[in-house]
């Protein structure tokens, strides 16, 4: 598409799907719970292959994903099975009722989860060569696609290590959040990574995304263009790959694929369709088209220099695969506790993009979303709107340095005052913004990277999704919990700021002392495994499909 038309598309679409006081992007309003999508895709006909569950705990303090990492593990299948087990697998499943639904690792909005994940690799030990689709409920591969010379892949291959590809379905988020859904599915992808790069820090490897990677190579690894494979189910949009081992690595996108087609892979499966029914957004497949990645393109801005490591937190000590799996949501804050300074300024240092550090390591770009922080509640700390710049080129205010801030935090205070209802009018009136110990929105110079490609509009949502999942982490990790908020009114905290129109707010997220609602049980992650992989080969065997499982908000 040519960019001015694709740059025009993308800001009709951001104004489209903006949330106001007085309109909220266009979405169903009432809930048709008929047509509710299955959070679970399967490539039925797909041979399935069961991994080993991760070891929980790992061995591995989250102390790592701050400094030095450990040795790294051999790639293997076991390996593998910790790594997409503690990045996108089951974190606990939630009983209320008669209802029971699966929460992950990585989190997503409404729980609806459109990410899929993939992996290609030239063969581990215990894994034949191919791409494989990864299903999280069963802890298990699909195998797509399977080499007939898997040595032709081998030789190209470019290391030791795996490519980790992600795509969204759209359509599951649209059926709950209408127009706006395309926007979370990218927030959704941003989080994803960053829970990969993480996990994979635990085992001692290195993620990188490859950038260089259009999203036409992306889905011709991944099987995303195969059509008659996805012949009345919902697509699949190509997101990105990520390489992932105890090495870096840049392959070549065309010397890849030209290998993977000369190992002559041979395709099973088909996908499930998720849904009954579908209603189609207006806007959100334009936005799609325009925001596409060609191949090659990179970003030329140098990344910064690394700042000193970051300071401990409380729970440092806590194994990374324990921290992984404990990750939550609040879905309500106490609205009394106060977050120690120390700990508050811990969690804001290792939102820095250090270039040695998961998740940013991942990373080719120079950060580009900076942070308002709304704080209601940190000891020795005049409530207010502080700035976090994180390098950002976004056009900030003028501030106060922060004398009690680490000087290259680049901490400074706006305006000190009770900002509460600002934190929670700007964010859709939810509660959780002002009860918390701080809210924070996510601002970056959206017109002005628009005009480098349109696939920064996704690219900009992954970073500020990466920034909320380690708001997420960093919260446990102090002995709190975090929320990303998608539902938020996007003029609101830009126009208390000043900013100038190109500007804009992508991204909430809170912190507080989460209160447990105790009317919820919660259960292990795999403690049906075995009887639910039985229940797939039989019912699989009889031709059905699995059953739906429901969501949360
Ligand atoms: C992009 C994104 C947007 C979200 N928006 C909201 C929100 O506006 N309000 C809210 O209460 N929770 C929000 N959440 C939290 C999700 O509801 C939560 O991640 C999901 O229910 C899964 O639960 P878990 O995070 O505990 O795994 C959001 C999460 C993400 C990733």
């Amino acid at each position: 598409m040519d960019p001015e038309a694709a740059r025009e598309a993308l800001a009709a679409y951001h104004r489209l799907s903006s949330h106001a006081p007085d309109r909220y992007a266009p979405g169903p309003g009432r809930l048709d719970w008929a047509s509710q999508p299955d959070p679970f895709r399967r490539y039925a006909g797909a041979p399935r292959l069961d991994l080993p569950l991760p070891p929980v705990p790992l061995g591995t303090p989250a102390a790592a994903l701050a400094g030095a990492r450990p040795p790294p593990r051999a790639p293997d299948r076991d390996a593998l099975g910790a790594l997409l087990g503690l990045s996108f697998g089951l974190a606990a499943w939630k009983q209320w009722g008669a209802s029971r639904w699966a929460l992950r690792c990585n989190p997503s909005s409404g729980n609806l989860h459109p990410t899929e994940a993939y992996v290609v690799t030239a063969g581990l030990p215990g894994l034949p060569a191919g791409t494989w689709h990864y299903v999280s409920l069963l802890h298990a591969l699909e195998h797509r696609a399977a080499p007939a010379r898997p040595e032709a892949l081998a030789e190209a291959w470019p290391g030791e290590g795996v490519l980790v590809g992600l795509s969204s379905i759209v359509w599951r988020e649209a059926w709950k959040y209408g127009v706006r859904a395309w926007r979370y599915c990218n927030h959704d992808a941003g989080h994803a990574l960053a829970a990969l790069a993480c996990a994979a820090a635990a085992l001692g490897w290195r993620t990188r995304l490859l950038a260089r990677f259009g999203d036409d190579d992306v889905a011709a690894l991944l099987g995303l263009d195969r059509a008659a494979d996805l012949d009345g189910a919902e697509p699949e949009i190509p997101d990105l790959l990520a390489w992932v081992g105890p090495e870096a690595a840049e392959p070549d996108p065309g010397a890849l694929r030209a290998a993977f087609a000369a190992a002559c892979p041979a395709w099973h499966g088909r996908a499930s369709r998720l849904s009954t029914t579908h209603v189609e957004w207006p806007g959100i497949a334009e936005a799609e088209a325009a925001a596409r990645k060609p191949r090659g393109a990179v970003p030329a801005a140098p990344r910064p220099a690394e700042p000193p490591p970051p300071a401990g937190l409380p729970g440092d000590g806590l194994d990374a695969a324990v921290l992984f799996r404990r990750r939550r949501s609040a879905v309500a804050f106490d609205g009394r506790t106060a977050m120690p300074r120390a700990h508050f300024l811990a969690l804001l240092d290792r939102l820095l993009a250090r270039p040695s550090l998961p998740p940013w390591e991942a990373l080719p770009w120079a950060p580009r979303v900076a942070l308002a922080l709304l704080v209601h509640r940190v000891e020795a700390l005049a409530p207010g709107v502080y700035l976090l710049p994180r390098g950002a080129e976004t056009p900030l205010p003028a501030g106060e340095p922060v004398p009690e801030a680490p000087a290259h935090l680049g901490l400074a205070l706006v305006a000190a005052g009770d900002v509460r209802a600002l934190a929670q009018v700007s964010s859709c009136h939810q509660e959780i913004a002002a009860d918390s110990c701080f809210a924070a929105a996510m601002l970056a110079p959206l017109e002005q990277a628009l005009a480098e490609g349109g696939w920064w509009y996704r690219w900009l949502h992954w970073e500020a999704g990466m920034i909320g999942h380690m708001l997420y982490l960093g919260a446990e990790l102090a002995g709190l919990r975090g929320t990303g908020i998608g539902c938020f009114f996007d003029a609101l905290v830009p126009e208390a700021l000043d900013l100038p129109p190109g500007a804009a707010d992508l991204y909430h997220f809170t912190v507080g002392a989460g209160v447990e609602d105790p009317r919820l049980t919660t259960l292990p992650p795999y403690g049906a495994l075995e009887a639910l992989r039985r229940e797939d080969e039989a019912r699989l065997r009889g031709g059905a499909g699995l059953p739906s499982t429901p969501a949360r908000r």
